[in-house]
């Protein structure tokens, strides 16, 4: 451990002692032995009568706890259920009456709005449910048992101790930015930022740009809750990417060019610290800033990596799930529950145990992640770099070595979003390869619905990027329609292919019936009620590509086995019956899809509906007793919270046709036409069976491998 990462532990450590300014603490915090770890799960999953419910899904904070969740309670052999309330107070109420039915005895609950959770709290303690409010505090009620949460004031302190030591001399610019008024925790890290900031606002080290009421308050020491209200009403994210976003447009705005320069900028957490970012980085005034984050949520580690963030804080969420875990085993099994402090709700001091959190600089990024095992090395790019001590001397570039760096490549999703594990991201991925390999500049827009398609086109035309690469197939008329009108501009789209060819535009298509194909024959010989299943996102020709060659993969095994397996949702004698969700983002209707497959018999799914698979695999998931197939890319890489659940995937590799077209580019060999990913050049392929690979004998690999090559060597023809 290095010098500096120990002694950022320390004075969290003895921060963490101020615990009792605002939770005193009850008992001397014991020294945590290490629980003994259960290696082998036990068979079959013991039933524990405990439930869990999470914010919601659309922030990877939670995403992050609900897979800890699974991966502990994997490793111990127990099955809980883990529902989301999606933002919505109503839906937490529900879900916790729904636990409460199901006869859970504890339930695990991080409300979404503090206050208002009070009346779960409440229905629980009714039903005789003990409470363990999860990371946020629920408040405004006697009804919680426990709390396990993070050192929250330490965070805040953390984040502003982190500007004070870039700051030097007087009169820096200091932007504050709050979390939802709605979550307790979004006071306490702002209590702890305030500790650590006013002194060094009232010393004349910053001054306060985007907040008058904190202006207001700023010869205060010590802020009363409704004080703080006043200040985080004024600057409060909500929690929101977008809001944050705004925000700080509207700051800077409204800002001056003196108020911008090199900035400090104090940003709640990791999700709204890159949205604020990022809004700093575009004005052309703002030469330096420093912006804070929490959570270490992957993109922002990449973040910290390229410089683009400057610190976040790691809570490690390993932490909190073991604490809550042990805490709801011991109230089940009726033993003593052991807490460290105590939190005051408004209405009762609740008893809570409290985890330590770590700054994370680049300093310290690989140690304090990667090597803690936090998250694997290879989520990142990059990181080889970091302990590089730059030379004077510039590195010759060796003959081969390609330099994109005048290069713009821009992209343009479709609506999953550009982290939809799906197309847009395997796309994407390509770009960033691309980027780390020739240095390549790069951007992206994301389209929310199919009116955005032009108006990014037009965005990045007017940026001037050398090569705009669109995504998907609905986004084909346009991209076509820019392309004719800016002949100078270069083009691809992923999944279409113009006829005729049109000169500034390589399409990238891909055969993926033929992997679906090796997927449709593996699901035929591991299924164990005959029946299979499959539901598209829409019936266009890119996804129901998939669904054909899954078909016709299991009548292959069925006219070699003598076996009748069943494909359901998919019938290629009459596509018009097939099952689609008409959706490539709701994943409540692929939830839907996959239970009434499940129900109709089905034990192994392929839904080929981008994000809405992701649902699908929740529901399978929860069921315990299916698979899922994943596609576009290896979903156990990409979904490791399904690992369990997901038999393999077909891959449908369009980062490496993005890359082969993005080198065109940069070698200047760029021509108009098409590429077409196949298991011949490994544009398509399956990817491997994983942790199913015991169900998978020699026989039916070696099957496999003969059905691949015989496609390869055209000996199979699938038309
Ligand atoms: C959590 C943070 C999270 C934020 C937004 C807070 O209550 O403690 O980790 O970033 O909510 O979801």
């Amino acid at each position: 451990m290095s010098k500096k990462l120990l002694l950022i532990l320390t004075v969290l450590v003895i921060s963490s002692m101020f615990f009792a300014a605002c939770a005193p603490t009850t008992e001397e915090p014991e020294v945590e032995e290490p629980t003994e770890e259960v290696s082998e799960p036990e068979e079959p999953a013991e039933e524990l009568a405990v439930g869990i419910v999470l914010p919601t899904r659309d922030e990877p904070r939670w995403i992050q706890d609900q897979t800890r969740f699974q991966e502990k309670l994997t490793e111990l052999g127990y099955d809980v259920e883990i529902l989301f309330s999606q933002a919505d107070p109503s839906q937490e109420k529900a879900n916790v009456d729904t636990l409460i039915t199901k006869g859970v005895e504890v339930i695990i609950l991080c409300p979404h709005d503090s206050a208002a959770a009070a009346a779960s709290a409440e229905a629980a303690r009714e039903a005789g449910v003990t409470i363990i409010s999860y990371d946020r505090l629920i408040t405004d009620t006697d009804a919680v048992d426990y709390y396990v949460t993070f050192d929250s004031v330490a965070v805040g302190e953390a984040q502003a101790q982190y500007l004070v030591d870039q700051a030097e001399g007087e009169g820096n610019p200091l932007y504050l930015y709050a979390g939802a008024a709605t979550d307790n925790n979004a006071f306490l890290f702002f209590e702890g930022a305030w500790n650590v900031l006013q002194p060094k606002v009232a010393d004349g080290t910053f001054y306060i740009v985007n907040s008058s009421e904190a202006v207001a308050l700023q010869d205060k020491a010590e802020l009363t809750r409704d004080e703080m209200g006043q200040i985080i009403s004024q600057i409060t994210t909500n929690w929101d990417f977008d809001d944050a976003k705004s925000l700080a447009e509207a700051n800077l705005t409204t800002a001056s060019a003196e108020d911008k320069g090199e900035v400090f900028i104090l940003a709640p957490n990791d999700g709204t610290a890159r949205a604020i970012a990022d809004a700093f980085a575009a004005d052309t005034d703002v030469s330096n800033y420093f912006v804070t984050g929490q959570d270490a949520e992957i993109a922002s580690v990449q973040y910290i990596i390229d410089g683009k963030q400057s610190m976040t804080v790691l809570k490690d969420v390993r932490m909190l799930v073991d604490d809550a875990i042990e805490m709801a085993v011991s109230v089940v099994e009726g033993e003593d529950v052991e807490t460290t402090g105590e939190y005051d709700n408004g209405v009762i001091m609740v008893p809570a145990k409290q985890s330590e959190v770590i700054t994370v600089t680049q300093e310290n990024v690989v140690e304090a992640i990667v090597d803690s095992g936090y998250w694997p090395a290879s989520e990142f790019t990059g990181l080889d770099e970091l302990g590089e001590v730059p030379t004077e001397e510039v590195e010759e570039p060796t003959e081969e070595a390609l330099d994109g760096s005048d290069v713009y490549v821009c992209q343009i999703t479709d609506t999953g979003g550009i982290d939809d594990k799906s197309f847009n991201q395997t796309a994407w991925n390509g770009i960033l390869g691309a980027e780390e390999a020739w240095g390549i500049q790069t951007n992206y827009l994301e389209s929310q619905e199919v009116a955005d398609y032009e108006k990014n086109l037009n965005a990045f035309i007017d940026e001037e990027c050398d090569l705009i690469i669109t995504v998907g197939f609905l986004i084909g008329d346009a991209t076509a329609a820019a392309a004719a009108a800016n002949p100078d501009v270069n083009f691809s789209i992923v999944d279409y292919a113009y006829d005729p060819a049109i000169d500034n535009v390589v399409g990238q298509v891909f055969e993926t019936d033929e992997a679906a194909y090796l997927a449709g024959y593996a699901a035929a010989a591991l299924t164990q009620t005959g029946k299979v299943g499959t539901f598209g996102g829409l019936p266009i020709p890119t996804v129901t590509i998939f669904m054909d060659g899954f078909a016709k993969g299991v009548a292959k095994y069925n006219e070699v086995k003598g076996t009748e397996v069943e494909v359901l949702g998919w019938d290629l004698e009459d596509p018009d019956a097939g099952l689609f969700s008409m959706s490539f983002d709701d994943q409540q209707k692929g939830r839907e899809l996959a239970i009434s497959l499940m129900d109709e018999g089905a034990d192994i799914i392929m839904p080929v509906a981008g994000p809405v698979g992701l649902g699908a695999a929740a529901a399978i998931q929860e069921r315990g007793n299916a698979w899922v197939i994943g596609v576009d890319s290896d979903w156990f890489l990409t979904s490791p919270e399904y690992a369990d659940i997901i038999l393999t995937s077909v891959m449908k590799l369009m980062d490496s046709t993005t890359m082969m077209v993005i080198e065109d580019v940069i070698t200047d060999t760029f021509e108009g036409g098409v590429i077409v990913g196949t298991l011949a050049n490994e544009g398509v392929a399956l990817a491997p069976f994983h942790d199913a690979e015991d169900l998978v004998s020699d026989e039916l690999q070696a099957e496999l491998d003969q059905l691949k090559a015989d496609i390869i060597s055209g000996a199979i023809v699938l038309d």
